[in-house]
């Protein structure tokens, strides 16, 4: 569904990623996992057309995406929930989950896949007309969630969605990624909760320095001696 080859990438005469490779089947769970500044939030901005990557290609459902913009790739069914939520503090709840829903062909249904989402996440039907800046960090990682499922994907990239959130709230958004993968939904995972990522994911790849370090089942992966000294602290 999702396939990357040969990626690099740049800050100006600064690159972060080289060579990277990562391919996604329909249907499968995927994490991406590596330490801070690896390059995870920089390759999932390439994929998405947030940057424009310096070499390789990206290839979702067939079509070539990579210099594609950002709207392009979310109309093909591909939604990027960015890394720290970004959603739009000033707005309410329901004019956030609106925003995400302007692919044309999403905006049609958009009341449908609104209660679809609040049957998912029924703390933001309580606070649908609150401002989005007055919610607690894991509601707001709920409406960023929810928001990117406004655009009807087939496949979600999802950027450290448990980052400075309490250990009950992550469990509770790992439950709904697995809810969202059993409804049908492809997930490409970032995370740094190494531990609690390979449990749910199918298959894992470890990025190093912006290179493919890693890759492989989640339960082989687990149990390398690599991950397991340098990801899992045993
Ligand atoms: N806008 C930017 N301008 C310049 N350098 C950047 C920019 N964004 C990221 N970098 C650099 O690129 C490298 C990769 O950063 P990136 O954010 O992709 O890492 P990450 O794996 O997502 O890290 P984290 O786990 O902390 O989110 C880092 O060295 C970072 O300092
Ligand atoms: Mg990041």
């Amino acid at each position: 569904m999702l396939e990357i080859n040969g990626l690099s990438a740049s800050y100006g005469n600064v690159q972060v990623l080289w060579d990277v490779c990562l391919r996604v089947d329909e249907g499968e769970f995927v994490a991406l996992v590596g330490a801070n500044g690896a390059g995870k939030t920089t390759l999932l901005n390439a994929v998405s057309g947030v940057m424009k990557p310096g070499s390789g290609s990206v290839t979702f459902m067939g079509h070539r995406i990579d210099g594609s913009a950002p709207n392009a790739i979310v109309n093909l069914g591909l939604s990027h929930i960015p890394e720290s939520r970004q959603v739009f503090t000033e707005m309410s709840v329901r004019e956030n989950l609106e925003m995400g829903a302007y692919p044309s062909r999403a905006w049609k249904s958009r009341r449908e896949t609104m209660k679809k989402v609040f049957g998912l996440f029924p703390r933001l039907e309580e606070r649908a007309g609150q401002l989005a800046r007055s919610l607690s960090g894991g509601e707001q990682q709920m409406l960023a969630l929810g928001r990117g499922l406004m655009s009807l994907p087939k496949m979600c990239m999802i950027d450290e969605p448990s980052n400075g959130l309490a250990p009950l709230i992550v469990t509770e958004i790992f439950e709904i990624l697995k809810s969202l993968h059993k409804e049908g939904i492809t997930i490409l995972l970032v995370e740094q909760n190494v531990r609690q990522t390979l449990a749910i994911a199918d298959r894992a790849y470890v990025l190093e320095n912006g290179h493919n370090a890693l890759d492989g089942a989640c339960c082989d992966l687990a149990e390398s001696e690599h991950v397991r000294k340098a990801y899992l602290g045993h």
